[in-house]
Formats: structure tokens, sequence, C-alpha cells
């Protein structure tokens, strides 16, 4: 039985990909929304009213879901297996299409520990380069590309999931414009749940003062060329991903020295023998009378046993 394991980890995810546009084609043109929208009676956008520039707009009961797809949050195990399914089709579909990508913010911290998203993390974050978000506009934008997921158990049915990469008609602007600072989104049409993708920009203005390496994003990060480039090859969820040059001086630019070296945090403990985080047990609390972890509303089991044998 590993029903708490969410319902993604029964499946394998193949690398079967299909591109749909309005047109049945590869998109260069945008698909009606209508189209794409697989439960079209969920409608929890908040389009926020006092900024009316904002274009992705976030769903009313939580900044990490798209409102047009979903109604609810999911719990822990969901999540985590709906996080790392939008993170191995993001990556597997930039590598098909050529854009260059890598991992930064959290994802990289997890990337640091253990290849993985962290268990505790609502959202994974990505950049790519200013020539990729053109490329991904001019001929990507509104697709939706389907993936076959095929079922590891006998019984299992195979289903399928697809995700909409939508970009920013903002995008071309590279002043920090506070309300859309999110170039492109891909997002997961059966949760809600997405990916922001950020543009890493060369500042012009410090390049005119003589800096030729000075690089922003939207966010209003900061970064020299040489802090990402050149990208290094890794795996993360399993798949090929490039992260940046510099990866331990942002993380610890970021998130301080102790992110990097605590092994408790969020009600989870880096387990050092199987190199993942895993949710605080009663064991860790030394009792198992009344035993509740918090993680995000969800209590597992009193043992988490069952959870180390898969
Ligand atoms: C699922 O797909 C696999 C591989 O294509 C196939 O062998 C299997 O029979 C399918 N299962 C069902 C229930 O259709
Ligand atoms: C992408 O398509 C959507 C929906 O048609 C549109 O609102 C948006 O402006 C487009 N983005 C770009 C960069 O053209
Ligand atoms: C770019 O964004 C800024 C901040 O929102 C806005 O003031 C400006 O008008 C935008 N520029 C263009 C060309 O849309
Ligand atoms: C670009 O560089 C200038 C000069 O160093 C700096 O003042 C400015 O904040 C930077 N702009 C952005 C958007 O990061």
């Amino acid at each position: 039985m590993r029903l708490h394991f969410g319902v993604l980890s029964c499946y394998l995810l193949s690398l079967q990909r299909t591109v749909a546009s309005s047109n049945g084609r590869l998109a260069t043109r945008d698909a009606p929304f209508d189209q794409v929208r697989e439960i079209p009676d969920r409608s929890h956008q908040d389009a926020d009213e006092d900024e009316p520039e904002k274009y992705f707009h976030e769903s009313t009961f939580s900044q990490h879901y798209d409102g047009r797809f979903a109604d609810k949050q999911l719990n822990y195990d969901e999540r985590r297996s709906s996080l790392t399914a939008l993170m191995q089709t993001y990556v597997s579909t930039m590598n098909d299409i050529g854009a260059e990508t890598w991992i930064m913010h959290g994802s990289l911290l997890g990337w640091y520990w253990s290849r993985k998203t962290l268990p505790w993390d609502l959202d994974i974050d990505v950049m790519v380069s200013e020539q990729s978000i053109h490329h991904l506009a001019n001929y990507y934008n509104m697709t939706v590309h389907t993936f076959s997921l095929t079922s590891n158990t006998e019984d299992g049915e195979n289903r399928s999931s697809s995700y909409m990469l939508e970009i920013n008609p903002h995008y071309t602007n590279s002043t920090l414009d506070s309300v859309n600072r999110i170039d492109a989104r891909w997002i997961d049409t059966s949760t809600g749940l997405f990916i922001d993708i950020t543009t890493l920009r060369r500042n012009s203005t410090a390049q005119a003062l003589g800096n030729p390496d000075a690089m922003m994003v939207k966010d209003t990060h900061h970064y020299n060329y040489d802090d990402i480039f050149p990208l290094r090859h890794s795996t993360f969820e399993g798949y090929p991903v490039q992260i940046p040059y510099a990866y331990a001086e942002l993380l610890m630019e970021e998130y301080g020295a102790k992110a990097l070296s605590d092994v408790y945090f969020q009600n989870h403990r880096f387990d050092l023998g199987m190199g993942e985080w895993v949710a605080l047990s009663c064991e860790d609390f030394g009792s198992c009378e009344n035993f509740r972890n918090p993680i995000d509303g969800v209590n597992l089991p009193a043992s988490s046993g069952e959870r180390d044998e898969d």
C-alpha cells in the first residue's frame, strides 16, 4: 500500500510528449484558454483590482496555485509528487526545445542537499536566458505539453498529464516592473501548481557605467555574469539540469551558511544515510504518544517505517 505517496509516484514519467495548440500543430500563435482548461468550472483567480497591469494572477486560496486550474491546496504528499513531475516535465521539455534554463533559489538549495526539491518547498524556481525567453515567447506561448504516464503497477491505469507554458507579454519590459516580475510559467493543468520562470538580463545601466558583467532579474536580484556562467551540468529529480557556476556562493548569500549545514529544518531532518530530507517522526521527539507532525496540515503515521521502504 503506497497510497499516501500520492498519485504520480505510482507512475513512470514517459518522455513521450505531445505539443498542442488551438490548431493541433506546434503553436506559433496563441491557443484559446477555454480549449486548454481541463476543468472549466474552476475559476479561483485572484484578479487583484489594485494591480491592473499585473499579468499572472494567483489563486484566491494560495499564491502558489493558478486559480484557473485549481480550487484547493494539495496535501503534503500530493504536492511533492506534483512538484517532482512539474520539474521533470519542464526540464525535459526545455531540453527538447533547446531553451537555456537552470535552477535557482529554493530549488538550488534542494539540489545542493539531495538533488531533489525540498519536501517543504511550495514552488520551483528556474531562470532562462534572454535569448531563450524570446524563443519561448515567439514559438511556444500557450502551448500545452501532454506526457503519458505509464503505471508502475500491473493493475494500475495509464494516464496523461498536461502542462501549459505561458509567457507574460510584459517580458520585453526590462525595467523593475514590480507587478510583472515573473516572465513565464510552466503550469500543471490538473493541480494549478506552477514553476516561476524569470529571465536573467543584462543590466544596461551598469554596463554603460563600465561594468560589463552586471546582470539583473526583474525580481530585483543582481548577479555577475560569472556567478551564473558557464553553467554546470548536473541532475535534479532524476533528470539532467543545469545549475549556476558559483552555486555555493549564491546559496550562502541568499540563505546564509546555516542553510548549507543545518540538518534540521521545517519539521524535517536530513538523513545522511538516505541522502534525503525526511519528515520528523515520533522517534525524533522521543515519544510516540499523541504524535503529530505539523507539516502542512498533514499528520504522518506515528511510524515512518512504511515510508522508508520505498
Ligand atoms: C500501460 O502502458 C503499458 C506500456 O505501454 C502497457 O504495457 C500496459 O498494458 C498499459 N496498461 C493499461 C492498464 O492499459
Ligand atoms: C501569450 O498568450 C496569452 C493568451 O493569448 C496572451 O495574453 C499573452 O499576451 C501572450 N504572451 C506573449 C508574450 O505574447
Ligand atoms: C515597464 O514597466 C514599468 C513598471 O511597471 C512601467 O512604468 C513602464 O511603462 C513599462 N514600459 C513599457 C514599455 O511598457
Ligand atoms: C543596474 O545597475 C545600476 C548601476 O550599478 C544599479 O544602480 C541598478 O540598481 C541596477 N538595476 C537593476 C534593475 O538591477
